[in-house]
């Protein structure tokens, strides 16, 4: 199979002005809806780009854990590479890809961390052994060898037993979106695509863009 044949024409659906939703939110809470109703496969992966403060661009899927008109919120490593990198640029992008409905959302806009007392609700609400791995792994750091993983594992385990606490340095992040786009797959690579963008008398403003 040559790479340069493989492509889809997108005949599923289309997305028009006068049927979105006026507010992002709205719109977006739809598609999840559909999304979670098409039984997409880790429907809340999304990729997270991030931009050094120099000006470099970094990307990982991270997986979303709630939503609302507060934020797009993740939980991460706050020592992590993403981590320093937000805390010296706090511009992100987050995009979706749901392929089953041939749909792409892209949302950007500053991050902020989430309250400790919000992050330690979704911790606690975690399995023992994913509470655990929050001590266990110094997330992006260079290590020796997995050995490393399992041994801070073990110590961490006679340290805390069943009691694990949510560490500092592990909690929420929440991109609060200042641009929304939502792409629909059309036909012919003449898909649809409309641009929410936040407008200073905090109104969101619809635009089409050219696929
Ligand atoms: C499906 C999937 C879900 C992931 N979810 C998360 C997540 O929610 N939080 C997280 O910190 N890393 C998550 N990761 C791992 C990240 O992609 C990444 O490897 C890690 O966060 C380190 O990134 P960094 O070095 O850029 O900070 C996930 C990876 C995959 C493939």
């Amino acid at each position: 199979m040559n790479i340069a044949d493989i492509r889809t024409d997108y005949k599923l659906m289309t997305l028009s002005e006068s049927r979105v939703a006026g507010n992002p939110f709205e719109q977006f809470t739809q598609w999840w809806q559909q999304a979670i109703h098409s039984q997409i496969d880790e429907v809340n992966a999304m990729t997270l780009a991030t931009v050094t403060k120099d000006g470099k661009p970094d990307a990982r899927i991270v997986l979303l854990k709630d939503f609302s008109e507060k934020g797009f919120v993740f939980f991460t490593n706050y020592l992590s590479k993403k981590g320093k990198e937000l805390a010296e640029n706090d511009s992100a992008y987050l995009v979706f890809f749901w392929k089953e409905l041939q749909r792409q959302v892209r949302i950007s806009g500053p991050v902020k961390k989430i309250s400790p007392e919000d992050s330690d609700r979704y911790f606690y609400s975690r399995p023992a052994g994913s509470r655990l791995g929050a001590w266990s792994s110094p997330q992006s750091e260079k290590i020796a060898s997995r050995a490393i993983l399992e041994e801070n594992e073990k110590t961490y385990l006679e340290k805390f037993g069943e009691e694990i606490p949510r560490p500092e340095h592990w909690g929420g992040y929440a991109v609060m979106p200042e641009s929304i786009e939502f792409w629909q797959g059309r036909s012919n690579r003449l898909h649809d695509r409309l641009l929410y963008s936040l407008q200073e008398d905090n109104k969101w403003k619809i635009e089409r863009l050219a696929p």
